[in-house]
């Protein structure tokens, strides 16, 4: 029962080590990511896993196909990085882990939103510095102010119960409405009439080829003067330059991004001693009131552990020839 991890950090190793107390699989670690160049390395692998910055497009499903491959275990929810149809036609399963903490994105995303009003990220450099001024900090109640909730599944009801908690109106759109968030007293409606009402918007829907820049220079048009913008899902939901337009006319008050479209190359390494050659990325990064980390949302003790289990659970499954139930 051999399963090969791509993309492995000393973190990812620790809690697959400790779940595989129970699934008794052969685990290789290897540190690259998995891309066309990677892929070799799973020859033989019947099972392979793989995280949201791997590269599971035609090509190297192809690679791992004629390796010997039948399974993608993706350690993550979001799948928008597998090339699904190509999987289907070389004939391996993809499976993912589909909920495995949705408090520990929505508990994140609030920081984000609190950090932002507040100014805490200016006021813990400050404070360093010994200054104590408050010029420039002013912030707003959240409560009794607009939220806006744009797909309300695991991760966006939790962070309606944090809303919810903390006295806000919560404005929701979803293709698909949820009871438990119509019993909180929230709102559905149109993406126009979220967009025009909301103080903050946060998103939580997955990025599809429907929703592919839902937040662009039209959408940005509609909202609120001075709005909140935040974004833990995935950074393709933005269209990044119109948001720095937005920025730049002060319509957007601040931005809150644990994703960002062209992640893929940074994300989990350290490029410190490098130039950073993405002009967009280095404009958003002088803005006071743009607070971006790197795909963070996740990073719990709990959520890691419920990711290592389901992972190998699926594996395992797999190699029993029984279905886990988090086949895509
Ligand atoms: P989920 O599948 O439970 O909920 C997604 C919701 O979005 C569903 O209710 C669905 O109907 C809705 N939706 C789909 N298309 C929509 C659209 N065009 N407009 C409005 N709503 C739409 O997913 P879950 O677990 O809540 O995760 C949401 C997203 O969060 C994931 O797809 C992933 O991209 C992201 N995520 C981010 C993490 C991080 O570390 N920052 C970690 C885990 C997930």
């Amino acid at each position: 029962m051999k399963l090969a991890v791509f993309n492995t950090h000393s973190y990812d190793k620790a809690f697959f080590a400790e779940a595989n107390g129970q699934f008794g699989l052969s685990i290789s670690y290897f540190e690259p990511r998995l891309t066309s160049e990677t892929a070799k390395l799973a020859e033989n692998y019947p099972a392979v896993c793989a995280f949201v910055n791997d590269v599971i497009d035609r090509e190297v499903i192809e690679q791992l196909a004629k390796g010997g491959t039948r399974l993608i275990a993706l350690r993550s929810a979001g799948y928008n990085n597998v090339d699904m149809s190509a999987a289907k036609q070389y004939g391996i399963t993809v499976a993912n882990v589909p909920a495995y903490s949705p408090e520990s994105v929505a508990e994140y995303t609030v920081g984000l939103m609190l950090t932002l009003n507040r100014k805490i990220h200016r006021a813990y450099n400050r404070v360093k510095e010994n200054n104590f001024a408050l010029n420039g900090f002013i912030g707003f109640d959240f409560h009794n102010c607009t939220v806006g909730v744009i797909g309300t599944g695991r991760i966006g009801t939790a962070v309606v119960k944090i809303l919810n908690g903390m006295g806000c109106k919560i404005l929701a759109h979803d293709i698909i409405e949820n009871n438990t968030c119509i019993d909180l007293g929230v709102n559905y409606v149109g993406l126009s009439k979220l967009l025009a009402e909301s103080d903050v918007i946060t998103l939580h829907c997955p990025m599809t080829e429907d929703n592919y820049h839902i937040i662009d220079e039209q959408a940005i048009n509609i909202m609120k003067e001075r709005v909140m913008l935040i974004n833990t899902s995935r950074g393709g939901l933005i269209d990044t330059e119109a948001v720095i337009e937005g920025l730049k006319s002060g319509k957007i008050s601040n931005l809150g991004l644990d994703v960002y479209e062209n992640e893929k190359p940074m994300l989990y390494d350290d490029h410190s001693n490098e130039l950073l050659l993405d002009d967009v990325l280095g404009r958003l990064l002088t803005f006071p009131n743009v607070l971006i980390t790197g795909h963070q949302g996740f990073f719990t003790k709990d959520a890691l552990s419920s990711i290592a289990n389901t992972t190998l659970f699926n594996a395992k499954c797999f190699y029993e020839g029984k279905a886990s139930g988090n086949e895509l």
